[in-house]
Formats: structure tokens, sequence, C-alpha cells
């Protein structure tokens, strides 16, 4: 695996699309001037936090998989900030979280052909040593806030890479789901809707109950808010 190691950029995932044309190389920066969150927010990339991107290449791969560059994101996360021993739970459908605040940010962005994905940008932001800026505090956390202590960036970098290597499953992202079951909000563009929040299908779909009909909720239409947590 060739990693290109940059200071500063607006974006490693925008790097990713304009210079990178092979797999296994992954871009790493120090810092992003323009991090880029979904649903075109930005990501907070201040010097300290680990922010990557890689490159995949598939052939046949299909639409209906898509979820799955997902699980192998969320879940390779989890089990590097597991190893620090610090207990990780998934937000659905992209965040990590630690103690109900938000470590660690995906982006995926794929470039589809006629009927399947061609390539895909697996953009990954973990706070890690950086700072947290005031107004993020109350919702989001680093694994140094948890451990109490910095912790060596290479090396979280390098598990990291190790645990993306492998392949997760549904079930494997499940695990650290912590939220079945529970009252919840899904966020419609700023409406809120209660549901109950029963399960995550393989395709990645929100399996909830919304006023006593069970329904299926993609990524895309609505996000998961939970009722107990800030975020
Ligand atoms: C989110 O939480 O909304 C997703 C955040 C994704 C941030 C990562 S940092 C590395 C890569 N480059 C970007 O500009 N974004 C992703």
């Amino acid at each position: 695996m060739k990693i290109i190691e940059l200071d500063e950029i607006d974006s490693t995932n925008e790097y990713c699309k304009k210079y990178v044309f092979d797999d296994d190389i992954v871009v790493v920066a120090e810092r992003q001037i323009s991090g880029k969150g979904t649903n075109g927010r930005n990501f907070v990339s201040d010097e300290g936090g680990l922010y990557i991107s890689l490159l995949k290449k598939y052939e046949n791969f299909d639409f209906a998989n898509t979820f799955s560059i997902m699980i192998n994101a969320c879940v390779a996360v989890c089990r590097t900030v597991e190893s620090y021993g610090v207990k990780p739970t998934v937000k659905w459908a992209n965040d990590v979280l630690v103690n109900g605040k938000k470590i660690c940010g995906t982006l995926i962005e794929n470039r589809l052909g006629a009927d399947n994905v061609c390539t895909s940008v697996v953009g990954i932001g973990l706070n890690v040593n950086n700072e947290l800026p005031d107004e993020l505090k109350e919702i989001a956390t680093s694994l140094r806030e948890q451990k109490g202590r910095k912790l060596s960036l290479t090396m979280v970098r390098n598990r990291l890479l190790r645990n993306l290597k492998k392949q997760y499953t549904v079930e494997d992202y499940k695990a650290y789901v912590d939220w079945f079951g529970q009252e919840v909000y899904l966020d419609c563009n700023g409406e809120l809707i209660e549901a109950v929040a029963l399960d995550v299908d393989a395709d990645g779909s929100l399996v909830c109950k919304i006023e006593g009909e069970i329904k299926k909720i993609s990524s895309a239409e609505m996000r998961l808010r939970l009722k107990c947590k800030s975020i």
C-alpha cells in the first residue's frame, strides 16, 4: 500500500478524486482546510486528527451492495477505536460515537457506471489528538479525550489501514448498534419524525416502526437522531 502524506489540503477526498487512479493508494493529510462531511456539510479537520481517503476500484460491483463499503469503513474504525480500550458504537449510517459523542465520520463518494459502481473514494475523519472547537465539545470527542493522553497518530493510522483491509458483514456492523428497540427521530430535511429503530438491513436501510407501520428507510432519505444523545 502506498501512502501519500500531505501537510495541508482542501480535502483528501477531493485530492483522491483528482489525482489518484490506482487501488491501494491512501491519501493522508495533517489538516484539511475544507474537509467535507455528508450532505454538503463541512468537517472540521484541525491538526492532530486522522484524515484519510482511499480509492477503491471495482469490476461489476452492484449498486445494491454500496452499503458494504460503509460497513467496512465503520467497522474498521470501531475495531481501531476498540484496540485502544475505548468502546465505540455506530450511529446509522456512517458515524462512530464514543459515550454518545461523535469520534469519527465517513464520507464515501462513488463514481457510477451504467449499472454498477466503478470506483469509490472512502474518506475517514477520526478525532485522535486534535483539539475540538468549543461549539463541537458537547457533541464530539477524540481518542485523546477518552484516553486522557495523546496517542501516536502513525500507530492509529496503521491500525486503521490494517483493519480496512479486512472484510466485515452487516452483523459485524450491528454488533456496534446500541439503539435497536429505542425511540428515535428521523430527520427528513429538518422535519423530525418519531420512530422506533428495529434493525439495519444488509442493503443498509434502517428498519423502523413509524405510527405502527414497519418501514424501510434509506440513508439518502433521512438521518437518524438519537433521543437520549445530543447527536
Ligand atoms: C461526516 O461526518 O459528515 C463525514 C466526515 C468525513 C470526513 C473525512 S476526513 C477525510 C475525508 N476528506 C474529506 O474531505 N472528508 C473525509
